[in-house]
């Protein structure tokens, strides 16, 4: 007789079911925290979704979920149309978004889980999440390489790779470097990093201000072998876009952070982020590699998208 699944392996072919159904996975994750995952999260799949594609955007960052208030859907809450599965939230027709913020009815409560439990939820929200067909799922993570990254990965194998944030400051990029060996000891791959944060423009004079240094995330990539993929400037008008949950996408498109998380998301989307996983030593990227430049690169980088 054949033996019971259990509930863990119903759980997976759940989530199997589900993730055939969606084209690239991709998990934005940080060693630091505050470096601007949720912010690049948000307006990638802003862009995602400007340039025509379906985007869903799940947030397992559980004891902190601001997603929702990015995306201006806070006070939301989730609801179901068979009774099993949860349908996301609809920021608009294609782009919809799941957070625990949804589940909870104190948004001020906080949320007091051990590993396993995070482990659970975010396993149902893979398993139990109606997106339908959608070309991206973006994770946005809380910092570190934890029980969320872990889960993540672990759950989605064909996870498409990672996106790692930083600022350009050593204490980012320290905790950074982190984020990019957890991808390759689990085999992920790297499609790049964003140095956010980098540089201020002064409101009063118009010159630069380094706050959190500058160059520090390229530096870190033609160190580590993994693709740059840009950086962003410091603004305060983003900063209050994300407070009143604006699409600074659109709202904001004169801007120059604006226009940088724009076209990270054009790379993203061209499918030519190179991506550096599992193993480096069977090829050489030279110092000047960029994803931009990777659909005419000649060599022979092992996951490079053809
Ligand atoms: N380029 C930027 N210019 C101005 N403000 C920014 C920029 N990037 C992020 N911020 C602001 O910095 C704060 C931290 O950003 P965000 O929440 O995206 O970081 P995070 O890495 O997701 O943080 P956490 O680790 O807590 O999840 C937010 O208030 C956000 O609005
Ligand atoms: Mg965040």
């Amino acid at each position: 007789m054949a033996e019971e699944k259990d509930e863990f392996e119903l759980t997976n072919e759940r989530i199997r079911s589900r993730m055939d159904k969606i084209g690239r996975k991709i998990m934005v994750m940080s060693g630091k925290g505050g470096v601007g995952k949720t912010t690049v999260t948000v307006n990638l799949a802003n862009e995602l979704a400007e340039l025509g594609c379906k985007v869903g955007v799940l947030d397992v960052d559980l004891h902190g979920p601001n997603v929702a208030k990015m995306f201006g859907v806070e006070g939301e809450s989730l609801s179901s149309a068979d009774g099993v599965s949860f349908l996301p939230v609809k920021v608009k027709e294609n782009l919809s978004v799941i957070s625990l913020a949804f589940a909870l009815e104190d948004p001020d409560a906080p949320v007091i889980w051990r590993g396993s439990m995070k482990m659970g939820a975010i396993r149902q929200f893979l398993a139990d999440v109606e997106w339908g067909e959608l070309d991206y799922l973006l994770i946005d993570t809380p910092p570190g390489t934890g029980d969320e990254q872990l889960t993540v990965c672990q759950a989605i194998p064909e996870l498409t790779g990672t996106i790692i944030v930083t600022t350009p400051q050593d204490v980012a990029v320290l905790d950074a470097r982190k984020s990019v060996n957890f991808s390759r000891k689990l085999g992920v791959a790297i499609l790049g990093v964003i140095e956010n944060m980098s540089g201020l423009k002064c409101p009063h004079c118009g010159k630069e201000i380094p706050i959190f240094g500058k160059g520090g995330g390229e530096r870190m990539c033609l160190d580590m072998h993994v693709p740059f993929l840009g950086a962003v400037p410091m603004e305060i008008d983003l900063r209050e876009a994300e407070d009143e949950g604006k699409n600074w996408i659109t709202e904001g498109a004169s801007h120059p952070s604006s226009q940088a998380l724009a076209e990270i998301a054009k790379i993203i989307n061209a499918g030519t982020a190179c991506s550096t996983s599992r193993d480096t030593s069977s090829f050489a990227k030279p110092a000047s590699c960029k994803p931009s430049s990777c659909a005419t690169c000649t060599l022979n980088c092992p996951s490079r998208k053809k």
